[in-house]
């Protein structure tokens, strides 16, 4: 099987970071970065190694020798080079957020499905067998039945900074989308159902959230045994990510679901009422490297409806209803939101 080769398309931060991780990657090779400024194309080619320079985004789609492209834009550009990563030909591994709501995201799916081509969401822990063997654990039963996950993610800002896209609504700016796009997506995988109804409070700077609480109901409106998520992000607070699932007989607790804090001891814990914790150490490699590789896996088996996009687009379409919850300051049925229809 030949190597997936890539273009990267901008200099991000986290771009230096993913960059040397498809080097690395089992089927990946780092062919090109591309950037609207020639001369930063060429200095972070230099520096990681990367045999073309594009000083472009669409040169890049123009190369033949591409086959994916890796999008570490502002989520404002997600949809825009996304589909014309597609019509290219290329498949496409987009940053989280995937857009800036559900509108946008749907269109970007329905495109590359129409060009065959694979898109994926740039979350990477999921990927990982810690990420596996968690999802065991609440699939298995043997915390009871699920009555309530809580997800944090922060970290902290002494003063906002005005030219970072996450300030700026227009760009997909706010701590939801940039934070709570985990805490959103980690409880619908691990419950796998849509909530019912959300609620979410927000602390406001420039129009975006800089701190957002938000409340996640699912099942009957009725029944006393609702399960209950409540997910925290912020740009105000200390670096934290966590996670608890509980259970009616046992919890999961993991304190860095994210990205491990020590990288050679991903774990998280399982409990029980009487103070009996059991610590599950998972070992795996760079989470970058597990994303690569997963994706890498999607293109090679021609699995472009994949469930991780149906993920993102859920993900999506529940941040838009926090959204709207937070902004009108409303309990939100999530069936009046948004023209949702599950998709096949
Ligand atoms: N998965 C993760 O763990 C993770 C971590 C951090 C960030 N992210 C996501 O990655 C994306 C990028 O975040 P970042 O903080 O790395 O961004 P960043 O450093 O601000 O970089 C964004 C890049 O986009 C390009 N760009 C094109 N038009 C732009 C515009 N109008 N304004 C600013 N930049 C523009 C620039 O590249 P050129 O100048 O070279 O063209 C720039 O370097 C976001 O969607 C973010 O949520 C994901």
């Amino acid at each position: 099987m030949t190597n997936i080769r890539f273009a990267i398309l901008g200099t991000a931060k986290i771009a230096r970071t993913v960059a040397p991780k498809i080097h690395s990657a089992a089927g990946a090779e780092l062919l090109g970065i591309a950037s609207r400024n020639e001369e930063s194309a060429q200095q972070f080619a230099q520096e990681f190694n990367i045999p073309r320079t594009y000083s472009s985004y669409a040169a890049a789609l123009d190369d033949p020798d591409v086959d994916a492209v890796y999008l570490p834009l502002p989520p404002s550009l997600h949809r825009e080079w996304t589909e014309k990563a597609a019509a290219a030909g290329k498949h496409v591994l987009c940053e989280k957020p995937l857009a800036r709501n559900a509108d946008e995201a749907d269109h970007m799916i329905a495109v590359c499905q129409e060009h065959d081509v694979v898109l994926l969401d740039g979350v990477m822990w999921y990927h990982t067998a810690r990420a596996v063997a968690m999802k065991n654990v609440v699939d298995s039963g043997q915390l009871g039945d699920l009555r309530q996950l809580t997800s944090v993610f922060t970290f902290r800002w002494d003063t906002m900074p005005m030219k970072n896209l996450r300030m700026h609504r227009d760009m997909g700016g706010g701590s939801l989308l940039d934070l709570g796009w985990y805490c959103v997506g980690v409880t619908l995988w691990l419950l796998d159902e849509m909530p019912q109804q959300v609620y979410a409070r927000a602390n406001w700077c420039n129009d975006v959230d800089v701190r957002l609480n938000g409340f996640l109901w699912f099942g009957d409106e009725d029944s006393a045994q609702r399960t209950v998520a409540t997910i925290e992000s912020g740009f105000d607070t200390v670096r934290r990510r966590w996670l608890e699932v509980g259970g009616a007989k046992g919890s999961l607790v993991c304190d860095d679901f994210t990205r491990p804090w020590k990288s050679d001891r991903p774990h998280f814990w399982t409990n029980d009422g009487d103070g009996n914790s059991t610590e599950h150490l998972i070992p795996h490699k760079a989470q970058e490297e597990c994303m690569i590789e997963a994706f890498c896996d999607l293109i090679c088996s021609g699995q472009t409806n994949h469930p991780w996009l149906r993920l993102s687009r859920n993900t999506q379409f529940v941040c838009d209803a926090l959204d709207r919850s937070a902004r009108s300051g409303n309990v939100v049925d999530l069936e009046n939101v948004h023209p949702y229809k599950e998709q096949e």
